[in-house]
């Protein structure tokens, strides 16, 4: 179950959002004994403080949470979300009538991601304060978004035990039943004969063969296709990782997962427009037949590659599914992957990288990300880089020595596939390393609601 709001009208506890520099007026306006209290328990507004008022009879009357001031506020995001789980048991609702609508969005969205618990393998589940959905906010919205982003959380969290690429390939054939969407699925030495060569190379040293799910859903409006990179798990393959590095390595088709959270989004609220999301499902593992570092290639489009890296191969993967998204006429192409390290070292686990050749589309991206609190970067398609990804011997070099600029040159490489539809590309990290206001720690979505926020632009739907 997805977390969702208190519906109907049981009693419900007030939650006072008070702004640090009116703290003390609003302290003030209460009766001596409560205003006592706030100020003997040290509440004074600061962002995130918060503090029980109780009544006479010993219930509790209502609720305070700091909410600082603007310049602490933009350093960090869904500030007030800790009270989902940290209030005790029992309905609440918010009371600040000054709160700008965002803000309550913010506040609301926030509080049921920071219900999600991933409590698969836990014998029991936490009790959870409920919320009213705010007026004002679309309730209906925010928990098809809350949904799909915890829909994102669980298939990353889920260890490749349990979420390998036949499970992942199930979950997809599950959406495609609740939403009404078709899906196909290309498996094993399929992958072969119907010309997905680097998918089934990456895959083949797996007991779980690998695969490519399509799933398509809507019959009118442009036409979107995801693309998300679902390695199952990264050893490395021969180039094997050493243990630090592959420790977390389930999360490797996070790229899937937050497409899939997306796919989601779009089809519960409906949006008019045809979706296709394409994942190809593989595990890279070491075995006899794993393939190598020298090996050459030929991908489903027809470049040659050369393999210096066997741990490069979400580019692999992608580049025959971007081939054949590109088959068919689009609107966009976007692609997700948790495609390289060095993404982490220029922009850390919170911000979501993107490439495009579209500098409005970038505008409407940014624009709609700091409206959701869903935060992207731009980076560059640098042209000049295109000769770090051709090799002496073929056309394409899947891992360019020494490492400059690799999330720049691995896009470069994926751009390389698509010739004909508009081209935006993330390299995430999809993992929320340690615990922050709505998003625990572990798994994370990154992007999705940035991009259902600038749809609308986007498609001009
Ligand atoms: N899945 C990894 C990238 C990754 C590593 C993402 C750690 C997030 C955290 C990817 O398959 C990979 O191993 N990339 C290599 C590419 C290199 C060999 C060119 C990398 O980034 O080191
Ligand atoms: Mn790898
Ligand atoms: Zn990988």
């Amino acid at each position: 179950m997805y977390p969702e709001f208190e519906q109907g009208d049981a009693a419900s506890c007030p939650i006072h959002v008070i702004e640090q520099d009116k703290a003390e007026e609003w302290i003030a306006s209460h009766p001596k004994a409560q205003a006592d209290w706030l100020r003997n328990s040290g509440f004074t507004g600061k962002l995130g403080e918060s503090c029980l008022l109780p009544d006479p009879d010993g219930s509790i009357s209502a609720v305070a949470v700091g909410f600082g001031q603007a310049p602490a506020r933009k350093r960090g995001r869904f500030h007030l979300a800790g009270l989902a789980s940290s209030l005790p048991e029992g309905v609440y609702h918010l009371e600040a009538d000054e709160m700008e609508a965002q803000a309550k969005s913010e506040f609301a969205l926030g509080w049921l991601l920071g219900q999600y618990r991933f409590d698969r393998y836990k014998a029991s589940a936490t009790p959870k304060a409920r919320l009213k959905a705010p007026a004002g906010v679309d309730a209906d919205r925010l928990t098809k978004i809350a949904a799909g982003e915890c829909l994102t959380r669980d298939l990353i969290n889920t260890p490749t035990s349990d979420m390998g690429p036949d499970t992942l390939a199930g979950v997809i054939h599950g959406l495609g039943k609740e939403f009404g969407a078709e899906v196909t699925e290309v498996l094993g030495d399929e992958l072969l004969s119907q010309n997905f060569p680097l998918i089934h190379t990456v895959g083949r040293a797996s007991t779980t063969p690998p695969r490519l799910l399509d799933m398509r859903w809507g019959k009118a409006g442009p036409a979107l296709t995801l693309v998300g990179k679902g390695v199952c798990f990264d050893t490395g393959g021969l180039n094997l990782k050493p243990g630090a590095s592959m420790g977390l390595m389930k999360k490797d088709m996070g790229g899937a997962a937050t497409v899939l959270g997306l796919a989601r989004m779009i089809m519960s609220l409906g949006l008019p427009l045809r979706l296709r999301v394409l994942i190809p499902a593989v595990e890279n593992s070491v075995a006899g037949n794993a393939f190598r570092p020298g090996d050459v290639l030929t991908s489903r489009k027809g470049q040659t590659i050369e393999i210096n890296n066997t741990d490069a191969e979400g580019r692999l993967v992608l580049a025959d599914a971007l081939a054949f998204a590109d088959e068919e006429p689009a609107d966009l192409i976007l692609s997700m992957a948790t495609l390289t390290g060095a993404a982490r070292v220029a922009v850390g686990p919170d911000l979501a990288p993107f490439y495009t050749d579209d500098d409005s589309a970038a505008g409407k991206l940014a624009e709609a990300a700091a409206k959701v609190a869903d935060p992207v970067w731009r980076m560059p398609f640098h042209d000049p880089y295109e000769q770090m990804i051709e090799p002496a011997i073929a056309d394409l070099d899947n891992a360019p020595a020494g490492g400059f600029a690799g999330s720049i040159t691995a896009a470069l490489f994926l751009r390389r596939f698509v010739d004909t539809a508009p081209y935006m590309h993330f390299d995430i990290y999809g993992w929320q390393p340690a615990a922050a206001p709505a998003r625990p720690k572990g798994g994370v979505g990154q992007g999705a609601r940035a991009v259902l926020e600038a749809l609308p632009k986007l498609l001009s739907i």
